[in-house]
């Protein structure tokens, strides 16, 4: 990884007070999207908790690990076919701008993150204050996912472009995705104009989709020193 993808998360006390704020955001009978990773894992247990209470929704899994915690807890699961709108979503990131853009997928479920997210009328993004940072990129690390044919294609194109794309690996072997894809951490600088980056990239043949989730949150839950700071988008209200 690059020198400058410095740890960041939240502790596992802090993220289960964070999700708990969260619960706010939950009305009876929604359909919920639910995210994958730390903070978001820590929200799946919070909700299956006042699903276990009585409370009635149904939800949308971002990945096969989340979908198998969810059906642990007894959160009823449905697919994106069967409820092609999603009320609200709540999930993590690993870099938030200021205007609520941010780069997601450090943990690997950035495709059908995305995908969910778009079908939400509201996207929640539950975070520790580091991931807060002035412009994308700052943490110097963009997952982007590709089709395994494409690898050698999209890895020679990504690095004739400068960013020196690693394969994500367990051990030896590399990173399945949820779609049986495979992901390039791209090593990034901070982006001047993260839309650009998004078009070129996903230019390349191979290319599924980048971490990079533009005008998608509508909320943001910062966790900072004990308390709950909210980030909205103007028109998110
Ligand atoms: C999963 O692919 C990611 O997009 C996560 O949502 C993101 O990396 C944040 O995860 P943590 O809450 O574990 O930091």
């Amino acid at each position: 990884m690059p020198d400058r993808d410095v740890s960041a998360g939240l502790s596992e006390s802090d993220a289960a007070a964070l999700a708990a704020h969260a619960l706010a955001y939950i009305r009876p009978g929604q359909v919920i999207g639910l995210g994958t990773g730390q903070a978001a894992t820590a929200f799946v247990h919070a909700l299956g908790r006042q699903v276990q209470a009585g409370l009635s929704v149904t939800a949308v899994s971002t990945s096969e690990a989340t979908a198998t915690l969810a059906r642990q807890l007894g959160i009823p699961l449905v697919s994106l076919d069967d409820t092609p709108a999603i009320d609200v979503t709540l999930d993590g990131a690993d870099e938030v701008d200021a205007c609520l853009n941010l780069i997601k997928g450090y943990g690997g479920a950035l495709i059908r993150e995305k995908i969910v997210a778009a079908a939400s009328r509201r996207l929640v993004i539950l975070v520790g204050r580091d991931k807060v940072v002035p412009v994308l990129g700052t943490r110097g690390r963009l997952p982007v996912e590709v089709v395994p044919f494409a690898a050698g294609f999209c890895r020679r194109r990504l690095a004739a472009e400068g960013y020196a794309p690693v394969l994500r690996t367990n051990g030896s072997a590399p990173v399945v995705s949820d779609n049986g894809n495979l992901i390039f951490d791209c090593t990034v600088n901070p982006i001047p104009d993260a839309s650009r980056l998004e078009d070129n990239l996903k230019s390349i043949p191979g290319v599924v989709g980048t971490g990079l989730f533009l005008g998608m949150a509508h909320t943001v839950l910062v966790w900072e020193e004990g308390r709950v700071t909210t980030m909205s988008r103007p028109e998110a209200g």
